[in-house]
């Protein structure tokens, strides 16, 4: 999965999007939101953050959850409102330009379920921490949390392989897009931090993709 750097890239293109996370995940991806849309209830009220073309979030809407899906991307906004209108769920799902610095808008505890797949990559640290901080706080005490990310692997080893399988696609992206992502480090030691409890923690075999659930803790 080290070509998740090649996201940015794919973030250009929007109409292809779907497509090519699609070929490059071998459809993984899709497992990924089939097993975080099992958390939700119908009737929960959802947020996506960097939902992008709104798979998720649609999936979500789907099940009958009243989801919010937030992006800084209009055209891949333009794309999930577009699938949500072919899906019959425009009515349970907005599509809303805005960044995770516009968090601190939404209400206190507005959540059930806080969903974030391949955002947190394209995060500085500092948003990231500022992101947990303010998920913290429109979370309901005991909503979830379910992020999906790439990530620095533990392992000393599996850290310079995947560094090296990476590099060529750093270097592509940043040809092609003048940017690229960043794994995310320690993520459910951040996660934590925020006082949330993680609730479970699946990695693929590299150990650089997890996906994490956590519950708002008191
Ligand atoms: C790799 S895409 C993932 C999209 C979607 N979650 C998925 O599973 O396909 C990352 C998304 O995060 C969005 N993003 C990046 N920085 C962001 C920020 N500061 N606030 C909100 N969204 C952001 C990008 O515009 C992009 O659509």
């Amino acid at each position: 999965m080290s070509f998740y750097v090649f996201m940015k890239y794919l973030e250009k293109t929007p109409e292809r999007y779907d497509f090519a996370i699609c070929l490059l995940s071998s459809g993984k991806l899709n497992d990924v939101y089939k097993r975080f849309v099992s958390y939700i209830e119908p009737g929960q009220k959802v947020l996506d953050i960097g939902c992008g073309t709104g798979t998720l979030a649609i999936m979500a809407a789907l099940k009958g959850a009243k989801v919010r899906g937030i992006d800084i991307n209009p055209r891949m906004l333009e794309i999930a409102r577009e699938k949500a209108e072919k899906s019959g769920v425009s009515q349970n799902v907005e599509f809303i330009e805005m960044g995770v610095g516009e968090l601190y808008t939404e209400g206190e505890n507005s959540y059930d379920v806080i969903v974030s797949v391949l955002c947190f990559s394209e995060l500085s640290e500092q948003e990231q921490d500022f992101a947990l901080s303010m998920i913290k706080k429109i979370l309901k005490p005991g909503g979830l949390l379910l992020i999906a990310d790439e990530t620095v692997p533990t392992g000393f080893f599996k850290r310079i392989l995947i560094f090296k399988l990476r590099l060529f696609f750093k270097i592509l992206t940043f040809i092609l897009a003048r940017s690229f992502t960043r794994p995310v480090k320690n993520l459910p030691e951040k996660i934590k931090k925020y006082g949330f409890e993680i609730e479970s923690i699946r990695k693929n075999k590299m150990g650089n993709f997890l996906e994490v659930v956590a519950k708002n803790g008191p």
